[in-house]
């Protein structure tokens, strides 16, 4: 018996990861990869924190054994993620209305929870901004849950056109659920700002909407990670229930060990109960537990106060270094006089910017200068450094003219 796979379709790479891996085998020399949201030194290089490390000596020190985790994770790496997130003594944590069970990476996290909408709640619709990750619209297609958009951007597709966002959260229906980016939106890397993030509240509250945070950036905004949560205690704050997947691959420099978090704010414990059993049971027929290694590294840091102060500075100079990139590429691009406008560059926050670049120009740059960023014009400032911001800056002047 042959050809059960004869009429399998090809699928084209992935828009992030197959372009990212172009890149890495283009042998050009003095290729520029703005691809994939993972941080690099001024180098160029992968980072990895001096906290981690510390932690993985440690770690490697105590010998762990190599069971298996339980259902939930590993619990002192839960608690840690609760407390990142919600804060010490938050009153969400006080009361017991947070389960936690530990998440493969942001991705894996979300997945899980759009698996437990399609399943437990039939009548859900997931509401994405008109610009998001493209992981999000697949995923929830994936796990067929209904979804819609909201506006997001402005004309110039570069800002927040927040009255649009939030007329469009206003006329969704009651009991939607709004998937939000906590901080450094992705693509777009535009946020709304303390003041809105209070609308958007208001609105959600009155119209009893679910919110859905992605937090995959915390840090990567002012630096401060208890600064960047901000949206998400707001809301915690004002009662409302919540799903909130968090991944440690930015923050923590873990990309490939697959660490993260899914939250789910209920209004009782007996609801935490019943969703954790739930969630639980997703988990185990997708791939049983999660992987320990991260976590273990994640809690070792995050547990002890001298370890955590060092991973907060660590993670604000990944922070700075991005808005010192940020603040370079916007020098350049006026200092040659780059066609366009640029201010939305340093206006935009955390790993990306949106710069508005056409898919054309994009493939150009690709073909021929070696420079690869996403075909929706974004760029991930990590893969820019002071060997290169000039160089990408001039090649944009070289196919788009100049201001004059
Ligand atoms: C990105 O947006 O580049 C990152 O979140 C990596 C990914 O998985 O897409």
């Amino acid at each position: 018996m042959s050809g059960f796979f004869t009429s399998v379709p090809l699928e084209p790479p992935n828009s992030i990861l197959g372009l990212a891996l172009e890149c890495r085998k283009d042998p050009a020399a003095d290729k520029i990869d703005l691809t994939i949201g993972a941080y690099r030194d001024d180098t160029g290089k992968p980072a990895v924190l001096e906290c981690v490390r510390s932690a993985e000596a440690l770690l490697f020190s105590q010998k762990p054994d190599h069971e298996y985790l339980g259902q939930d994770g590993l619990p002192e790496f839960n608690k840690a993620a609760q407390i990142l997130m919600f804060g010490q003594g938050s009153s969400v944590l006080s009361s017991g209305r947070v389960f936690t069970i530990q998440g493969i990476s942001g991705t894996g996290s979300l997945r899980l929870a759009c698996d437990f909408l399609a399943t437990h709640v039939p009548s859900a619709k997931v509401f994405i901004p008109e610009v998001t990750w493209p992981n999000h619209p697949t995923m929830l297609a994936a796990a067929h849950v209904e979804q819609a958009t909201y506006r997001y951007l402005d004309a110039a597709g570069t800002s927040l056109n927040f009255s649009a966002m939030l007329a469009d959260i206003t006329t969704a229906p009651e009991g939607s659920i709004i998937l939000l980016h906590n901080c450094a939106h992705n693509p777009t890397g535009v946020d709304p700002s303390e003041d809105e993030w209070r609308q958007i509240l208001a609105v959600m509250k009155a119209r009893n909407q679910l919110p859905f945070f992605d937090n995959a950036y915390q840090g990567f905004v002012t630096g401060c990670p208890t600064k960047d949560a901000f949206p998400v205690r707001l809301f915690a704050k004002a009662g409302l229930e919540m799903i909130v997947a968090c991944s440690f691959a930015k923050n923590f420099g873990l990309y490939g060990e697959r660490v993260g978090a899914l939250h789910f704010v209920c209004a009782n414990t007996q609801e935490v109960e019943k969703v954790g059993s739930q969630l639980r049971a997703l988990a185990r027929v997708l791939y049983s537990t999660c992987p320990a290694y991260g976590a273990r590294l994640v809690a070792a840091v995050l547990n002890n106060d001298q370890s955590r102060g060092e991973w907060e500075a660590q993670c604000k100079a990944m922070a700075d270094r991005l808005n010192s990139v940020r603040a370079s590429l916007y020098q350049a691009l006026v200092d040659l006089k780059v066609k366009g406008t640029w201010k939305h560059v340093i206006e935009q926050r955390g790993m990306f910017s949106y710069t508005g670049i056409s898919a054309a120009v994009v493939a150009r740059l690709k073909n021929e200068h070696h420079i690869y960023m996403l075909s929706n014009g974004r760029i991930s400032l990590a893969g820019l450094n002071s060997s290169n911001t000039i160089r990408f800056a001039e090649k944009l002047a070289l196919i788009l003219g100049t201001n004059e």
